[in-house]
């Protein structure tokens, strides 16, 4: 890095063993895609629930409460999709190495885009979560009435309409939410740890 100017002093930091032993816990990331309105939100805030109420330090990264702050400058060509999850698996790693649980619900809608997520993060440590509602669950429930504005052509490029989602193809667990509750999903989730 030093043709960089650029000096890392990761080293002499307390490790991220240190810091797990402090909190009594191994960390990990718990990666969410699925199409918007599929339930990675609430399925993360319940398994955020769960587990600090089980005694674990947890932090949930979400994108629409990320886009709000950190990333306000980015909107959602796939140039923008890219660099958002670039960031937010920068963020996730920080929180990573400080020992701490993190749960990320993003869109995250192409196998690229996941990658990358996965080589910043690294692979033992990424837990990748494929919350897997149809689209017509998700166009039909409508949460956010995005789904409407999209079909009437005032939101352009919206997953699942006028933009891509690919399914993960090896994903560490799928959540079929039309046969699951958010509380059999956390139950499966538990499972994991
Ligand atoms: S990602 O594709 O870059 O991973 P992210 O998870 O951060 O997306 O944000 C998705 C959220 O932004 C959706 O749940 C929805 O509320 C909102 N949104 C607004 N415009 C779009 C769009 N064109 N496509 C998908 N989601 C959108």
């Amino acid at each position: 890095m030093s043709e960089h100017n650029i000096h890392p002093i990761f080293d002499r930091l307390v490790s991220r063993d240190e810091q797990q032993r402090l909190l009594n816990q191994k960390s990990k990331v718990f990666w969410f895609t699925g199409l918007s309105g599929s339930g990675k939100s609430t399925i993360a805030e319940a398994f955020e629930r769960a587990l600090y109420n089980q005694g674990y330090f947890v932090k949930v990264l979400d994108g629409d409460n990320i886009r709000s702050g950190l990333n306000n400058n980015l909107g959602f060509s796939i140039e923008d999709r890219t660099e958002n999850i670039r960031r937010i698996a920068e963020v996730a790693k920080l929180f990573l190495d400080s020992g701490v649980i993190v749960l990320c619900s993003f869109v995250s809608p192409t196998q690229q885009i996941r990658e990358l997520a996965q080589s910043i993060i690294g692979e033992k440590d990424f837990i990748e979560v494929f919350v897997d509602t149809p689209l017509e669950v998700c166009e039909k429930r409508d949460v956010k009435g995005l789904y409407k504005k999209a079909r009437a052509g005032q939101i352009k490029g919206f997953t699942g309409i006028d933009s891509p989602f690919e399914a993960p193809i090896y994903p560490t667990l799928t959540l079929s939410t039309i046969e699951l509750s958010p509380l059999d999903c956390v139950n499966k989730l538990l499972e994991l740890i």
